[in-house]
This record gives structure tokens, sequence and C-alpha cells, in this order.
């Protein structure tokens, strides 16, 4: 443990054995590299409530690339496709399809962050970028993560306009409403054979994370297939970034199928929080969002695991929302299919109601039913 700076803690520890080198204030955004961002964007809005913030493209200056910036509450994303051939996110979007490239991360001070991360090892991306316009400056920077997925470290409090330097405002007239969406609650990544410990001692030395909890192939098995995970978290508690890594099953895992389609490790899935989980669900259903469904079974004992909740049984059933408890409180949870067309990631909507954990108590039907899925595609 080094020894704690406190005029540097931004918020309250929630995890008391990482350090505070990288004070970090939050997710500031997630970029996707993507076929085709502007019907991106159009699905974003449309079935998962985003409404529009930014756009940087031809018509601002840009040559080779597109990006819309969407906002639900606290939840930024950033859908960016290249205007022509040959470039890098080309080359990423065909060996990944479309998938993240950058989870991006809010700090106060870039500069620090960038000289912090890579004299503990951390690959450069970016050196420390200042960008400006009329409305103030963003410093950028950036290092590598698992396979080719990035942070960038986004230093904003010198920033008054919409998203970014080079942005600008996005008005157009289609605006769904949202769905409650509030922030992102952990970004999971899958990593290779064996690579959980090394991806997880790069988060706990170059950023100062600590594991949180971790999960071996007990944990999560079922008759065919295993996967280990571990859980990494910054000291304020906001940023958690599970890491899980295949582990051998009778038959091909998720993860195995994840990393055969993104080729090589990558971020599996984003957790989206809401208030009400009820209201979310049912408003993504009616917009087109498919979910993983788990057999009707499931909810005849559920209570008897969990205990008493505040919600109807009914709902969560007709919905097939999830329910787990730690010694916290309870959870609400439900995953849906592969939002793209490789199956490579997914998104869960998640409820906290005082639990801390991620939902161990439902691994095994969650894999169940992953695994039907799979058996449809060929992939088992
Ligand atoms: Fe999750």
């Amino acid at each position: 443990m080094a020894t704690l700076d406190k005029t540097s803690l931004q918020l309250p520890k929630e995890n008391p054995e990482a350090e505070d080198f990288l004070p970090l204030l939050g997710t500031d955004h997630v970029e996707l590299y993507v076929g085709n961002a502007k019907q991106a964007a159009h699905y974003y809005m449309a079935a998962w409530g985003f409404q529009p913030l930014a756009y940087a493209g031809l018509e601002t200056g840009l040559k080779d690339r597109v990006s819309y910036v969407l906002q639900q509450d606290k939840i930024r994303l950033v859908l960016t496709s290249p205007l022509k051939s040959g470039g890098d996110i080309n080359r990423h979007i065909d060996a990944h399809g479309d998938g993240v490239k950058a989870i991006a991360l809010w700090v106060d001070d870039a500069t620090k962050s960038y000289k912090e991360t890579t004299q503990r090892g951390a690959e450069s991306y970016m050196e420390p970028t200042t960008i400006k316009d009329d409305q103030g400056e963003v410093v950028l920077s950036g290092i590598h993560t698992y396979g080719e997925t990035v942070h960038i470290f986004v230093e904003r409090s010198n920033y008054s306009g919409v998203f970014m330097p080079g942005y600008r405002k996005w008005e157009p007239h289609y605006r769904p409403s949202d769905v409650g969406l509030k922030y992102i609650d952990h970004m999971v990544g899958n990593v290779g054979w064996n690579e959980m410990n090394k991806w997880c001692e790069f988060y706990a030395h170059v950023m100062g994370f600590a594991q949180l909890v971790s999960f071996d192939d007990k944990d999560i098995s079922t008759e065919y297939t295993a996967l280990m995970s571990k859980v990494m978290s910054n000291g304020n508690g906001r940023i958690k970034f599970p890491i899980n890594e295949p582990a051998d099953g009778r038959k091909k895992s998720q993860i195995e199928e994840y990393i055969e389609f993104y080729n090589g490790a990558g971020v599996q899935h984003m957790a989206l929080a809401t208030d009400n989980i009820i209201e979310t669900v049912s408003a993504l259903r009616d917009r087109g969002v498919e979910f993983l469904t788990v057999p009707a079974t499931y909810y005849e004992d559920v209570l008897d695991r969990v205990g008493e909740i505040d919600e109807d049984l009914a709902p969560l059933r007709d919905l097939g929302i999830l329910i787990d408890r730690d010694d916290e409180g309870y959870l609400l949870q439900i995953f849906t299919k592969p939002i793209l067309d490789r199956p490579t990631m997914f998104i869960e909507i998640i409820q906290r109601k005082g639990a801390k954990s991620f939902g161990k108590g439902n691994f095994k039907a969650l894999f169940e039913a992953i695994e039907r899925e799979q058996a449809s595609r060929g992939t088992l």
C-alpha cells in the first residue's frame, strides 16, 4: 500500500485496498467503432432511449471519420465510423466487428494520469494532447489495456462546450424518450486463456485498483462450460471492471465464443443502472431489445433464495428479470442477447437495492440461457 494522500481523494473511499495515485471521477464516455455510425446512432436512440448530443464529421472539418455522441443521464456513447478505406478504424472493424474501442475515464489531470500509468508500465496510446475551441479546452491522453481496447483520460474542467472541441451540437428532430438508464455500473472485459490474472495485475499495479471479488469455475460452471472472473475496482468504487477468462468445460464457453468472433480480448458487456428496472426493461422490450430468458422454474423458488423484495414477483417473471442477494441487500438484473451481428457484446440492465455484488446466484441460470443461444448458433 502506498501512503494515502488525502488531498487527492475525490470521493469517499469505497474500496480501502485501492491506491490513490490515479483519482478517477467516473466514466467520461464509451467509444465504439462501428460500421455505420449514423444507423447505429438511430438504434441507440430508438431502442435504448439515448438522446442526441454532439456530432463531428465532414461538416465540422473531419476528413476520414464521423462520430455521433449520445447521452442518457450520466452515460455517454460515442459512435465512430470511417469515411475512407484502409485506416485504423477500418482495420479495427474488420478484425472485431462493431465493438468498444475506448473506455474513457474522467479525471482532474490527464497529464498526471498518463505519467502515473505509463511510469508503472502502461503502454502509451496517446500522449497528453490539448484540444481547444471557443468554449475552452480539453486535455486527453490514453493507454492500452486488454486486446485493442484503450483507456482515454479526459480532463474537461476548463471546457463548457457540448462535448469536446471539434464537435458541434447535434439537434435532430427525432428524439425518442429515454428509458431511465442512469449510469454505467460496470464494464466487463473478456480476455484469453490464463490472461485474467495478468490483466487484474495491470489494473492493480498500473491503475491502483483493488480486487473486489473473484469467481472460479466452481462458481461459474454449468454441465458444459466454465469461466473464471475477478472484479477490479478503483478507490471510490465508481469504476468497476470485472475480467473474465475461459475455463475448461465439456463444450466451448461463451468466453471462447466471444474471443473467436471478436478476434481477441475486448469488452463483453456494459452494465447500465436504472432506478426502476421493471419500467426500463418494459420500455426496452417494447422498442425491440431482446433479452435472455430463464425457465419459468427459476421463479418458483427464487424468493426462498433471496428473501423478501419490494417488487411484485409477477412483472419480474413476465420480463425475465433475475434477482440475487448479498450481505448488503439485493439486486435485480437482466441481460440482452448480443446487440451486434457477431455474438460478442451484450448489455446488462441492473438495479441495485443495497447489494454491491454482481449476481453470483444467477450465474448458473444465466449461463444455461446463454448456452441455449450458443447451441442455436452452433457455437457451443
Ligand atoms: Fe455484469
